[in-house]
């Protein structure tokens, strides 16, 4: 029998740390179902103490989630932990998960503590963490930049005050694989105590080593690997659960030890991360981008013609590209949509919610033949931003565009219950749109991002727009989805300010103050 390796999901928390890929509550809860159904063992959905969005968000997901743990970040404080054990009461599974820095820099010039106070504070820590949940891990923050006696002191300590498991960050990205799977070694041979606790590993992707560090950790002893959809995280990102779940599975003959993934939910997962955060996937990216499997040169596919295994070392569907197929159509019922529906995760609350999404699912397939599932998760998108859409909703566009006129548009908007109309010219269809309605809302906000996907293939397919606004500091993601891309473009950007208008609920700088 293998080992087991624990894959340790972090997209809702430190994916969500990357600039601009904030998500609110419902969206988290989304993401979180679709992690439940990778099959991710654990689950970190935030730090509760960061803002009362972060507590509410981890509860939320504690609520909606039983396969996995749910797991919540906290600093070494009581308050943090407080805030993080109160956040995961509804929880089957909870775990805490706190961390100190552990670097000579770290601990001189942001905490400005001595090795011992901060010995002191992980092991209090612990100890309250303990009073939660018997699943407690620590992380001795910036380790990979830490002296190695200390991480063993530490370790030591804070496993004798039941951490049950022990996560070895590589904060900065600065490791090298060799070095950072001999450290994991070493670290298990020396610490006395360390067979009562699973060593984790978190690597970050500044030299692009994020997912070559954690391999080697694996191949040196850790057990668990936390990593994100698609690499999102913190500046360059962590490592990206698709790459180290199908190299392990990929090298059997190498790796002591396999995972539980459902890996024929990856793609759609990493489709759901993409379209939620706005950050699209680059084309070759392994496993995951649009051309990871696709061969172009006339060697190439004649070779894997005559013999996939010429140059496919895995099967795009045993990764989820298969998902892409033809679901309902036009004369789908009722029935055959909510089972679909549920089959992708999604329950509705009440028969007015189901009626009121069939109603959209028809009206979709009166303009597109054939309806997949990314186009099912798009509609749900749309409810789920339209209920949160109160003050300005979007009554009618009208665009005109003839060749050698400057284009302009139309835009009837109703704002807190009243209508309102307006016009603007612009570059292009889009931009007037976007010009009119904002003559209408007055946000000020400046645009960051403006991107249109197409969710399926063909020119019937629906665009995807993501839009991102900013405005004093605060920065949302928009987005809309519809046959047409200028609609498109105007829902995406009303979701946007419709989020900026919700009060705010701003985080608190991580570690500023421990
Ligand atoms: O990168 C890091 O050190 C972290 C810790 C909180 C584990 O995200
Ligand atoms: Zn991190």
């Amino acid at each position: 029998m293998k080992d087991k390796l624990i894959i340790f999901d972090t997209t809702l928390r430190d994916g969500e740390q990357s600039p601009g890929a904030s998500m609110n509550k419902e969206e988290k809860v989304r993401i979180a179902k679709a992690l439940e159904r990778l099959k991710v063992d654990v689950i970190e959905a935030g730090f509760p103490a960061a803002s009362p969005g972060d507590f509410e968000a981890v509860q939320a997901v504690s609520q909606a989630i039983a396969g996995s743990v749910v797991c919540a970040l906290a600093r070494a404080l009581e308050s943090d932990i407080d805030r993080a054990g109160a956040a995961l009461q509804g929880a089957k599974r909870p775990r805490i998960h706190t961390f100190i820095a552990t670097s000579p820099i770290h601990m001189q010039r942001k905490l400005r503590l001595t090795p011992d106070q901060v010995v002191e504070r992980a092991v209090a820590a612990v100890k309250r963490a303990r009073r939660y949940t018997d699943d407690v891990e620590f992380s001795p923050e910036d380790a990979g930049r830490s002296e190695e006696d200390f991480l063993c002191r530490i370790i030591e300590a804070v496993i004798a005050a039941g951490a049950t498991t022990i996560n070895i960050p590589d904060t900065v990205g600065y490791s090298l694989p060799h070095e950072f799977g001999a450290l994991i070694r070493r670290l298990k041979e020396r610490i006395p105590n360390a067979d009562k606790a699973i060593f984790s590993v978190h690597c970050h992707n500044d030299l692009g080593l994020a997912v070559a560090n954690s391999l080697a950790a694996v191949l040196n002893g850790a057990r668990q690997v936390e990593c994100t959809i698609n690499g999102l995280g913190e500046r360059a990102g962590n490592a990206a659960l698709e790459e180290i779940v199908m190299a392990v599975k990929t090298r059997q003959d190498v790796f002591p030890c396999d995972t539980q993934i459902n890996t024929r939910e990856i793609v759609p997962c990493s489709k759901l991360v993409s379209s939620i955060t706005g950050f699209p996937v680059q084309p070759n990216k392994a496993i995951v981008g649009a051309n990871a499997f696709a061969h172009e040169s006339g060697i190439h596919q004649d070779g894997v013609l005559k013999h996939r295994e010429t140059y496919e070392i895995m099967r795009a569907e045993d990764v989820g590209w298969s998902a892409n197929r033809m679901v309902l159509g036009k004369h789908s019922g009722r029935n055959a949509f909510r089972t679909r529906m549920r089959e992708l995760g999604i329950e509705f609350e009440s028969e007015e919610a189901l009626n009121e999404a069939f109603a959209r699912f028809k009206e979709l397939a009166d303009k597109k033949h054939e309806i997949f599932d990314e186009d099912l998760q798009a509609l749900i998108s749309e409810q789920i931003y339209e209920a949160e859409a109160e003050r300005v909703k979007l009554l009618a566009l009208h665009v005109c565009a003839d060749t050698g006129e400057v284009p302009r548009a139309q835009v009837v908007l109703k704002i807190d219950g009243e209508e309102k109309r307006g016009e603007a010219e612009g570059s292009g269809v889009v931009d007037a749109s976007l010009k009119a309605i904002e003559s209408l809302v007055n946000t000020g906000a400046t645009l960051l991002l403006y991107s249109v996907n197409s969710i399926t293939t063909g020119t019937d397919a629906q665009g995807e727009v993501t839009v991102r606004l900013e405005k004093s500091g605060r920065i949302v993601n928009g987005q809309g989805a519809d046959t047409d891309i200028v609609i498109a473009s105007a829902k995406a950007y009303l979701n946007a300010v419709n989020k900026l208008l919700s009060p705010s609920l701003r985080k608190h700088p991580q570690g500023a103050d421990v």
